[in-house]
């Protein structure tokens, strides 16, 4: 038996940082995916492999404990938490490929998650839903990470555009979302954990003024939703601007990320942020017009991928 599951990767649009407070957020899955392959193991090991990302590791999903035999992956503690938690521990080959750049703020991680969970269901016929999945997921993130909010699990699961509110109800926004955008990503990957408990720690100190960007940031997605809802593309670049500039307020961007988001928006993006936690990673500019422009300028300096909103989340495959 041989099960195939993928899932897709995602940008957040509106509400990075502030998500962390309650505030709402919006994102969207991308036609970027991470595949993987869950089938009998040809000898009595558990082998995980990549030939994309060129690893190659001996699981004890028991002990939690891996040998590395080529590679140095930090997406395999995600796997190894979901062999841990869901596994019977009987030997599997698992073979992850994925087109959706690692560590780059781009939901590497809760699509691999995603993926590897729905698989490992499939493969011991445990029933699931997607809702099921993307809260069992989000557990995966959170014992690996130490903080996550729900946004990335949700959309890598559902696809589309989320918007998740203030009291954690999400909604899919399953509209014609046509324009395409480019995204770039910096060679510097950032670290999530550290990028939040940097803006705790200016929150702290600094309360009277932190917590007013915050909830700016808060009406700002409430108005993103708005303006996404009645395909108002100039109204969604403005509110990107505005986004960008208060996420540098908070000191998650470097020079890296503000550098490919002016050269976006000269070039003719509409609009241009910051995407996920800051810190390196990943920006994404929105442009009905110029994308390669947008994409040639932007790629002298660092890596691009010119993308668009897909509404396919998690799917599978089952082959006896
Ligand atoms: C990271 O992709 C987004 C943050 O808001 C953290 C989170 O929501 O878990 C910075």
């Amino acid at each position: 038996m041989e099960v195939i599951a993928s899932a897709p990767g995602k940008v957040i649009l509106f509400g990075e940082h502030s998500v962390v407070y309650g505030e709402p957020a919006i994102a969207g899955a991308v036609d970027k995916r991470a595949f993987i392959k869950i089938k009998n193991s040809p000898n009595n090991k558990t082998i995980l492999k990549s030939y994309d990302l060129n690893f190659e590791a001996e699981i004890n999903s028991k002990s939690k404990k891996y040998y590395l035999k080529k590679g140095k992956p930090g997406i395999i503690r995600y796997i190894l938490e979901v062999l841990y938690q869901h596994h019977d521990h009987s030997p599997i080959e698992i073979i992850l490929s994925s087109n959706i750049p690692i560590g780059s703020g781009l939901g590497s991680s809760a699509a691999v998650t995603v993926a590897t969970l729905a698989a490992l269901y499939r493969y011991h016929k445990v029933k699931f839903n997607r809702k099921s999945l993307a809260f069992d997921a989000h557990k995966i993130e959170e014992t690996v990470q130490g903080i996550a909010s729900p946004l990335d699990t949700l959309v890598c699961t559902h696809g589309g555009i989320i918007y998740l509110s203030r009291s954690k109800k999400f909604q899919s926004l399953r509209i014609k979302f046509k324009t395409p955008f480019v995204i770039g990503y910096s060679s510097k990957h950032g670290n999530t954990g550290k990028m939040v408990k940097d803006v705790k720690f200016l929150k702290e100190n600094n309360p009277k003024i932190v917590n007013h960007i915050i909830s700016a940031m808060g009406n700002l997605t409430n108005s993103g939703k708005y303006a996404i809802l009645h395909n108002n593309v100039s109204k969604i670049g403005e509110l990107m601007n505005i986004n960008h500039g208060l996420l540098d307020s908070l000191g998650v961007s470097t020079p890296e990320l503000s550098r490919m988001v002016y050269l976006a928006r000269k070039k003719g993006a509409v609009g241009a942020k910051i995407t996920g936690a800051g810190g390196g990673g990943s920006i994404i500019a929105l442009c009905p017009k110029n994308i390669d422009s947008v994409a040639a300028e932007i790629s002298k300096y660092e890596k691009i991928l010119k993308t668009k909103f897909t509404n396919k989340g998690i799917y599978y495959q089952v082959k006896y």
